[in-house]
């Protein structure tokens, strides 16, 4: 259990914890201890937060948390909290450390054990301990903190000034595994394959025998869980894929296709090109866009959605669930809320409908986009899929300037896909967060091709890299690569004659150009 003292790395030490596989949930500190024990956490990590120990009203923690038996990790201000609740001294030292932190060893006792006796640690604070709590062994000091660590290893207690959970500290995944191995005693047991058989018992337990629904978008999260919706309840589970024409080359195959030979999900798949197609016909203002696709989506769901409640009806039974992918930090950021509940407006595949009345499925509410690409890995979802960037609901449609035609995006879609291929051959996916390519139809400019005149479209290359996408920066892509992706796309799409790069960061600019 990961209490947050409002800390950013709150979520960071949550994930280091699984990386290390042990199982980890991420509770405010608001928590009263009666209710954080009764979650009968194995180990507890306090993480670090933005306060003084001794401001008015900083957050603080019942000491009863440290006599329960409960074997637990201070880092940084949960350190702090943690020397000052245990009879420690707790100052301002007029030394704030921020950054690579040099720490001196002085015993490495359980925490630091077999690491040098100095070391580079991520360091952010502006108070330090001064003292340690009675029955606590020193185990480093730096210039600004005369206690950096200690641990009382008979009441199994444990604390560290520095982040471990950062990648800057050169021994923090260390640190944390020694604290979950030998100090709490726990075993690396959380992985892919036992989150499988978590949640299949868990769907198995929820859905009983009822039919349950899954919108398909093609995108990683809602694949992954369906995947183990099917794995779970197997035929109990019909898919819906809405084909709005606005998927890029390849997907709706992938789908129709490599997902259902991997996994052996029933899918339907709406061809609604035409639909689409008709309905976005002569608009050009992005928010119109938008608001067309998903109202069409939202249609078509609720048709598909009739149709399989009407054929299971016929055969005496109810579809009374939903499944959503949602994950882990959605969860936390929404405050935690547990159980079901109606679906709100939805944001993934264009917007569901407000007044859907399912019980949710969510099998992937308890993980990271990464653990999530694990388990799909381990349930054999096809590896394009998995490792699949980002993609909007609204798809092409919003990745063209100027009216969405059968002709625009068949002029995308090839652009695009040559985009991808080259910086998947340069290997690059995992720097890119995603890089939407776009094009310019509204606009046109002259070029020579042949010795001859040409008055063609522009594309744009917009490669970004983003932790949340909630900021981002552009990437700087090696030179040659942008050479040869500009070379195919003006000699392969006949329609194209000017590839140019997007160097704006978000803020100012988004991701997506609509
Ligand atoms: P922006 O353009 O707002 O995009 O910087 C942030 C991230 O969200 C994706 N995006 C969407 N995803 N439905 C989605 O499922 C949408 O309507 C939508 N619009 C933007 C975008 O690709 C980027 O990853």
């Amino acid at each position: 259990m990961v209490v947050d003292f409002g800390a950013q790395y709150a979520q960071l030490i949550a994930r280091r914890v699984r990386e290390a596989k042990v199982y980890s949930e991420i509770v405010p500190h608001t928590m009263p201890v009666a209710d954080m024990l009764a979650k009968d956490p194995a180990a507890i990590i306090l993480s670090g937060g933005p306060s003084s120990v001794y401001a008015d009203g900083a957050p603080s923690v019942d000491p009863a948390l440290f006599t329960a038996g409960v074997p637990v990790m201070g880092i940084c201000y949960g350190f702090q909290v943690m020397a000052q609740a245990l009879g420690g001294e707790v100052a301002r030292t007029g030394l704030s450390e921020f950054g690579g932190t040099a720490v001196d060893v002085c015993a490495t006792g359980v925490l630091l054990a077999g690491t040098p006796v100095r070391q580079s640690a991520w360091m952010s604070h502006g108070d330090a301990v001064h003292r340690a709590p009675q029955g606590f062994e020193v185990l480093a000091t730096t210039t600004g903190a005369p206690v950096a660590a200690f641990e009382d290893r008979g009441r199994r207690l444990f604390g560290v000034q520095w982040h471990p959970e950062v990648r800057h500290s050169e021994h923090g995944q260390t640190v944390l595994e020694h604290f979950l191995y030998d100090g709490a005693g726990l075993a690396p047991e959380w992985t892919p394959g036992n989150v499988i058989a978590d949640q299949v018992a868990a769907i198995k337990a929820q859905v009983g025998d009822a039919r349950v629904i899954c919108a398909l978008s093609g995108g990683v999260d809602s694949a992954v869980a369906a995947a183990l919706v099917q794995k779970a309840v197997g035929d109990q589970l019909t898919c819906v894929h809405v084909d709005h024409g606005l998927m890029r080359e390849g997907e709706v195959e992938q789908i129709e296709r490599d997902f259902v030979a991997a996994t052996g999900v029933r899918l339907i798949v709406r061809d609604e090109k035409e639909r689409f197609l008709t309905a976005l016909a002569g608009v050009t203002d992005p928010e119109t866009k938008r608001k067309i696709i998903g109202r069409e989506f939202i249609r078509v769901f609720e048709d598909a959605q009739r149709d399989i409640v009407a054929e299971a009806g016929a055969h005496g039974e109810e579809v009374r669930f939903l499944v959503q992918g949602t994950l882990y930090p959605d969860v936390v950021e929404s405050g935690g809320g547990e159980g079901a509940a109606n679906i709100k407006s939805h944001h993934n595949v264009g917007g569901l409908p407000d007044d859907l009345t399912f019980e949710l499925v969510e099998p992937l509410r308890t993980l990271f986009k990464d653990e999530v690409r694990a388990v799909g890995r381990e349930l054999g979802v096809p590896e394009e899929i998995v490792s699949r960037q980002p993609f909007p609901g609204p798809g092409l449609g919003i990745r063209i300037i100027g009216e969405v035609t059968a002709h625009n995006l068949d002029i995308l879609r090839r652009a695009d896909a040559v985009a991808r291929e080259e910086l998947t051959k340069a290997g690059l996916d995992g720097e890119i967060w995603q890089c939407p390519v776009v094009l310019l139809a509204d606009v046109r400019s002259v070029g020579v091709q042949g010795d001859g005149r040409t008055y063609g479209h522009p594309v744009v290359l917009r490669p970004v890299s983003s932790e949340d996408a909630m900021t981002a920066d552009w990437t700087r892509l090696p030179y040659d690569v942008l050479a040869t992706i500009s070379t195919r796309i003006t000699n392969e799409v006949r329609e194209i004659n000017r590839v140019v790069l997007d160097v704006t960061s978000k803020p100012p600019a988004t991701i997506e150009w609509e």
